[in-house]
């Protein structure tokens, strides 16, 4: 897809404009500034007559199609309820109104006005990061596997008419910014969506290597089956032997800081496919598995973000990738395989096969001495459960990272929810015949906090965080990735860099 162009400007006259869409924010307490106010009445008095109406009132979400004059050929409307509480998340709303629009118009090209907004200079820069973020977002469209011509967004360009709250330098800052978190989204989506005959954890390790040769800044190592055999990763190992593809440990250094500067760690589960192996799943929506490496594509997507925005910090993302299959050659349950760590698991259900692939991750990015460490997975169905699709999982063995993410989800409005990671649970993994078991006692009782608590053991020398993403990083209806928690792991690393 061709990136859309993204620019900022002070207009002195709104009518003089030539514009695909013209997108006004209308407030309840309609007080409109002199342009609107100009523009309006070049419009034969539209605007004031579509409220009088009373069909569109400006309640915030609502808009409004109107036919443009001269050279702006749409005015649209977008509500942003009353002036007096256009706070951060009616600011949110306002851009995601006006972005989901424009994706749908015919447009190819669009003014936003934000000049009349009621905010601050710190609030017309999250306007236009927002705008930046839910244009690029709203205008991803999946298309790689199929042959007939799909409607392709017409939008390519956006300007931003950005009023006297803020220089139209800030506003273009804030734009490239929004727009590199949703170009960090809709790769991951992209690979997300890719089916398990396409993204394989080779075509993974390829992507990882395509992000090095982009950014000077990444560099990309591939640890192949041979090389993990030697560093003793026999858990990880034992999740690919029923596959005939090779699994891939997947490592990306960003280096934004200085050299000696310990780093952020990111390591994502990248199950390409996920049958559930010798512990086989049921055959109705089995194809969402291919789901199962959403934790791997938020990794990508937030290292690429992380790249474009330059944070000044360094960031190890490592995907743990592996495809889980049945096959005469498959880990059967019982089989007790080595850790990197050292420990023994004896595995009771192959299905429970992203803990596996991780613990051995998670001690391979113990040789970072990272600052922190966050997984994320789509670890459990008992997730879904507890939190369906609004909220990701948050596990961690430090209340303030946990406190951190937590926070950023909150801002980045991709939020979490804290699960516990009590010791009170650890002993439902108590296995007669290893160091530890894979799935916990008690018939899948807590089954997200026992499949945290069985990471937690292999997490015991940094500060960690679990994500379970498995009810927020892709949507069953529409079946599709939803880029989640690029938002929220952007905004964690951005406050960790202080930008
Ligand atoms: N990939 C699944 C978890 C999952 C389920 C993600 C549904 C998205 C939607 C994971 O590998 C799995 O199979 N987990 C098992 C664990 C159980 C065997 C202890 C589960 O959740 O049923
Ligand atoms: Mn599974
Ligand atoms: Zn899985």
């Amino acid at each position: 897809m061709p990136r859309l162009t993204f620019s900022a400007r002070k207009l002195s006259s709104f009518i003089s404009q030539k514009t695909g869409a013209m997108v006004i924010p209308v407030f309840t307490d309609h007080s409109p500034n002199a342009q609107i106010s100009a523009l309006d009445t070049a419009l034969g008095g539209s605007i004031q007559r579509t409220l009088t109406l009373g069909d569109f009132t400006g309640k915030l979400g609502t808009r409004a199609n109107l036919l443009g004059i001269r050279g702006i050929k749409r005015v649209i409307l977008v509500g942003c309820g009353s002036r007096v509480e256009f706070d951060r998340a009616a600011q949110r709303k306002f851009a995601q109104t006006s972005a989901s629009v424009l994706a749908k118009s015919a447009a190819t090209d669009a003014t936003v006005d934000i000049s009349d907004l009621a905010v601050d200079e710190t609030g017309a820069a999250n306007v236009c990061e927002d705008i930046g973020h839910y244009i690029t977002t709203e205008t991803y469209v999946y298309t790689e596997t199929i042959a007939r011509q799909k409607a392709q967004p017409a939008l390519k360009k956006v300007v931003i008419s950005c009023g006297s709250t803020i220089t139209a330098a800030r506003a273009r800052t804030s734009l490239a910014i929004g727009q590199a978190i949703g170009e960090g989204a809709n790769f991951t989506r992209e690979l997300v969506n890719l089916p398990g005959n396409i993204c394989t954890p080779t075509y993974l390790s390829k992507q990882a290597r395509a992000l090095g040769r982009r950014y000077t800044t990444i560099k990309t190592t591939v640890l192949g089956e041979k090389k993990m055999a030697e560093l003793g990763m026999g858990s990880l190992l034992s999740v690919g032997n029923g596959s005939d593809q090779e699994s891939q440990l997947i490592v990306m250094e960003y280096s934004g800081g200085k050299a000696k500067q310990a780093p952020y760690a990111l390591v994502g589960k990248g199950i390409t496919f996920d049958t559930g192996g010798i512990s086989l799943k049921p055959g109705p929506n089995m194809d969402t598995m291919k789901f199962d490496m959403g934790g791997a594509g938020a990794v990508f997507g937030t290292m690429q973000a992380v790249a474009e925005l330059g944070l000044p910090i360094n960031v190890v993302g490592v995907v743990a990738a592996a495809e889980n299959m049945p096959s005469g050659r498959a880990t059967k349950p019982g089989d007790v395989v080595k850790s990197m760590s050292g420990k023994t698991i004896e595995i009771l259900n192959t299905d429970a096969e992203g803990r596996l692939v991780l613990c051995d991750a998670l001690t391979y990015v113990g040789r970072y001495k990272p600052v922190e460490v966050v997984d994320i997975a789509t670890l459990t169905g008992a997730i879904i459960v507890a939190l369906g699709s609004h909220a990701t999982g948050v596990f961690a063995n430090n209340d303030d990272l946990a406190r951190d993410l937590l926070d950023a989800g909150q801002s980045a409005n991709d939020r979490g929810w804290q699960m516990p990671v009590w010791e009170d649970y650890q002993s439902q993994l108590d296995s007669p015949f290893a160091d530890v078991a894979n799935i916990g006692k008690g018939g899948g009782n807590a089954g997200s906090v026992t499949a945290a608590c069985f990471l937690a053991r292999f997490a015991e020398d940094y500060k960690w965080a679990h994500l379970d993403v498995a009810g927020t990083a892709f949507s069953s209806s529409p079946k599709g990735a939803t880029g989640r928690p690029v938002p929220m792991l952007v905004r964690y690393l951005r406050n960790r860099a202080g930008k």
